[in-house]
């Protein structure tokens, strides 16, 4: 099986070749128009992924050695994501589709942050998959390959748009968490309390209020730039300290609950270097085993749908020509309904 994997679900245009042989290729053009703007522009990102996309599959087929008479099946990201952005990768591959006689499997991003574990590995299942990204933060246990239970997720802010939004009340470019992150390794974590939201939940999350609680913290001070001044890396310390206290506690109990002996965690945030070593320490004390993608494929990318599609394929859980783009999980209960 040849399969090219399409992701343009929010500001990143990507392609790869996926075969029996592994990953042959892993194109991705990121959008910098976004940067001035503190955050993604969805109208922006529409008209940039179409201005790329072409030239992005081309590199993908080029670098893997491949064109598209030997693609068998084009698996795109249907979901969630901006619907712009959705429907520019959707249309283009099913163009493909229906011009060449190729097959179409559309993939569910989240379920292909959980794939992207598959691309150098393959943990056993069961496992529980902790996804952090800018758009999700999400537990969930997988029992089997596509037989997912969502343990909980966020009720607001994902752990990375919390990230993303503190840097921007502390200065910071977008997006912040790589910032924060190394900023964080100079600071000390316990220089001030965050709230740490919702531990009385076992799966669900909330990172709105830290983010307020960063602004009141701020404002609080005499001299907030003096402050800054001095005290950047602590702040930035803590309040990794705070999100990934809730994110490892969570994984903790999901861990207890399902009885599993593998965890995961996959999406951009899993990059963060103290969430790493707490997971490492978790994993140690519990004696489980933890996997993690090359970051490359932690942060958004169409290997993860290339993967993911190949699975599918297997499976034979191959698309017609009517699949639709959905916004969000909600959009896509109602689609199934
Ligand atoms: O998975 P991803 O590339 O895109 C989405 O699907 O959202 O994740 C991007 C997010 C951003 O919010 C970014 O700030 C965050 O991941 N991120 C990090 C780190 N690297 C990326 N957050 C904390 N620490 C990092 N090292
Ligand atoms: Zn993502």
């Amino acid at each position: 099986m040849n399969i090219l994997g399409i992701e343009s679900s929010c500001d990143e245009t990507a392609a790869a070749v996926y075969t029996d042989d592994g990953l042959k290729s892993n194109i991705i053009a990121s959008q910098a128009v976004h940067e001035q703007y503190g955050g993604v522009v969805p109208e922006l990102a529409s008209r940039a992924h179409h201005k790329t996309i072409w030239r992005t599959v081309q590199q993908a087929l080029d670098e893997g050695s491949t064109n598209l008479a030997d693609i068998d099946t084009i698996a795109v990201t249907q979901g969630p994501g901006l619907m712009g952005s959705l429907l520019v990768g959707l249309c283009f591959a099913k163009g493909l589709c229906l011009a060449r006689d190729i097959k179409l499997i559309g993939v569910n991003h989240m379920d292909a942050h959980i794939y992207s574990n598959f691309i150098d590995n393959s943990p056993e299942f069961p496992f529980v998959a902790l996804t952090v990204s800018g758009g999700h933060t999400q537990l969930v246990h997988v029992t089997g390959p596509f037989e997912h239970k969502l343990l909980g997720q966020t009720r607001d802010d994902a752990a990375g748009e919390a990230f993303d939004k503190i840097g921007k009340i502390l200065g910071l470019p977008y997006p912040a968490g790589p910032v924060i992150d190394e900023r964080a390794q100079h600071g000390d974590p316990r220089f001030h309390d965050f709230p740490q939201a919702m531990l009385d939940q076992d799966f669900e999350f909330s990172f709105s209020g830290l983010k307020t609680s960063v602004k009141y913290y701020l404002e609080d001070q005499d001299n907030k730039e003096r402050f800054l001044e001095d005290h950047l890396d602590d702040v930035c310390a803590s309040v990794s300290y705070a999100i990934t206290e809730v994110l490892v506690k969570k994984l903790r109990n999901a861990v207890e609950h399902t009885g599993v002996d593998t965890m995961t965690i996959a999406g951009g945030v899993s990059a963060n270097s103290m969430l790493r070593r707490k997971a490492n320490e978790l994993v140690q004390e519990l004696d489980i085993e933890l996997h993690i993608p090359k970051l490359a494929y932690c942060t958004d990318n169409a290997a993860m749908i290339a993967v993911t599609g190949y699975m599918m394929a297997e499976r034979g859980m191959f698309s017609d020509m009517n699949l639709k783009p959905f916004a969000n999980l909600k959009a896509l209960k109602k689609m199934r309904a």
